[in-house]
């Protein structure tokens, strides 16, 4: 296995490169199902864990992939089967945006259920009941989810969201593009990567319209087919790495960025103290000399994102006085909490809501990723915590950060990935 192993204390500086969006990119290939022939080019695709999982799952199904670089060039005419493995599905809960592409384009589509995560019950019943109202039937049978259209196509319906969900919206829209009428979603998510996924839909033929509201219409067309599209860039990544700039009292600038995609952490960045300014394609944060606390709400886009809670939490650690972080996203979704307590945090946690008494002197020592962002909270401890912290299995941050030890040397901090076993 691998670690990471971080000598903390040491300030940033310079500039980096945001890297393509993990989020965006799984329902962006998912969507390369739906068309009916020719390569799709695909620009800007991270080369992380996820991405080579969902690759190996989309070539279970006789998709042919080739890449370079970050360009992955893909072919769906051979497709074989609809079912999507335990083995594949397992690793990603992400893996179930193929149910909606297989079940438009075949009539029919065999998916294992996701399974357990980290950070508490993450439901699926959205999905199911997207695609019951589109007129599939479905069936849980042996761990597995099987939908089969009613009738030749699926067809055109309301579609009422009772909460935003990014996956069953991308699902929803998916599996809509190719049935038969008119569709409407409504309470869809508004996040950056489901408008993404609607303009690469559009751009192979789909008719999707209201994009970037919460209210979608899509008329369905016969079919889609092979297109070229930039993904966008990580907002994620992208915030982690300004937080780490914030956490070492550093000035550092993040490149091909789009701060409008950003602007709730960059507000609470700025609360901070930290000085923030944008151009339409980077940003560049300078760090006070005491950091402000600032409290956050975790909720769905354009508010604070529930993927950066973690890092914040971090970032809280160092900031004078007490704040207040509540995850209205996950509420269970604090397994970085005593991990950062154990580098010397002071954190208290009820419910869904951290209390953060800053600042601690933070000291080095080993400690454990249990999933992918709050790996990335506890690099950020590890880059201001006193001595060296090890952060243990990080496989987990390998899942949604490219190349993050380089970047993070490449600005200056000191950090080596080692491999090391671990005693069961
Ligand atoms: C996506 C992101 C993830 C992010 C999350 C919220 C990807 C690959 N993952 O996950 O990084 O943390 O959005 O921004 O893009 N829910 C249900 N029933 C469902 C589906 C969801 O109750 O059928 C609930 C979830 O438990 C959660 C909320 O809806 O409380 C939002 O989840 P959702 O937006 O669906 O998250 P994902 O798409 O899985």
């Amino acid at each position: 296995m691998d670690k990471l192993v971080i000598q903390g204390g040491h300030r940033l500086s310079g500039a980096v490169q945001a890297s393509g969006s993990k989020n965006s990119a799984l329902p962006l290939m998912a969507a390369t199902l739906l068309s009916n022939g020719g390569a799709v080019t695909l620009h800007r695709i991270p080369d992380l864990k996820d991405i080579r999982t969902f690759r190996k799952l989309l070539e279970y199904l006789g998709v042919e992939i080739s890449d370079q670089a970050n360009t992955l060039s893909i072919s769906t005419s051979n497709i074989r089967c609809a079912h999507a493995p335990y083995e594949l599905v397992k690793q990603m809960r992400a893996s179930i945006y193929v149910l909606g592409p297989l079940l438009a384009r075949f009539g029919h589509a065999s998916v294992s259920l996701p399974g357990g995560c980290a950070f508490g019950p993450r439901p699926i019943d959205l999905h199911l009941m997207t695609m019951e109202k589109l007129g599939a039937s479905v069936s849980i049978e042996k761990g597995f989810i099987e939908a089969q259209v009613r009738g030749k196509r699926l067809k055109g319906a309301q579609i009422d969201f009772p909460i935003s969900s990014v996956g069953a919206t991308g699902n929803a829209l998916m599996a809509s593009v190719l049935a038969e009428g008119i569709t409407t979603i409504n309470n869809a998510a508004v996040e950056p990567e489901i408008v993404t996924l609607c303009r690469f839909l559009n751009a192979m033929g789909a008719d999707i319209r209201g994009i970037g509201t919460p209210s979608l219409e899509i008329e369905g067309v016969q079919q889609l087919n092979a297109t070229e599209f930039t993904n966008i860039f990580d907002r994620i990544e992208a915030a982690t790495l300004l937080t780490a700039g914030a956490i070492t009292g550093s000035s550092i600038t993040v490149t091909d960025a789009d701060p409008s995609q950003l602007t709730s952490v960059l507000g609470k960045l700025e609360q901070t103290g930290c000085r923030v300014i944008t151009d339409t394609r980077s940003i560049t944060l300078q760090s006070p000399d005491v950091l402000s606390r600032t409290d956050v709400i975790a909720n769905p886009y354009p508010l604070f994102p529930t993927d950066m809670q973690a890092q914040w939490i971090a970032l809280m650690t160092q900031a004078q006085g007490v704040s207040h972080i509540i995850d209205k996203v996950y509420h269970e979704r604090f397994n970085h909490i005593p991990e950062l307590n154990r580098l010397g945090a002071h954190i208290e946690i009820k419910d869904n809501e951290a209390t953060v008494y800053g600042p601690e002197k933070l000291t080095g020592t080993k400690v454990m990723s249990t999933d992918l962002r709050a790996s990335a909270c506890l690099v950020l401890a590890g880059l201001v915590a006193e001595g060296v912290t090890e952060v243990l299995r990080i496989y987990h941050l390998d899942r949604g950060y490219e190349h993050i030890e380089k970047k993070l040397s490449s600005l200056g901090a000191i950090v080596k990935r080692e491999s090391y076993q671990e005693f069961i």
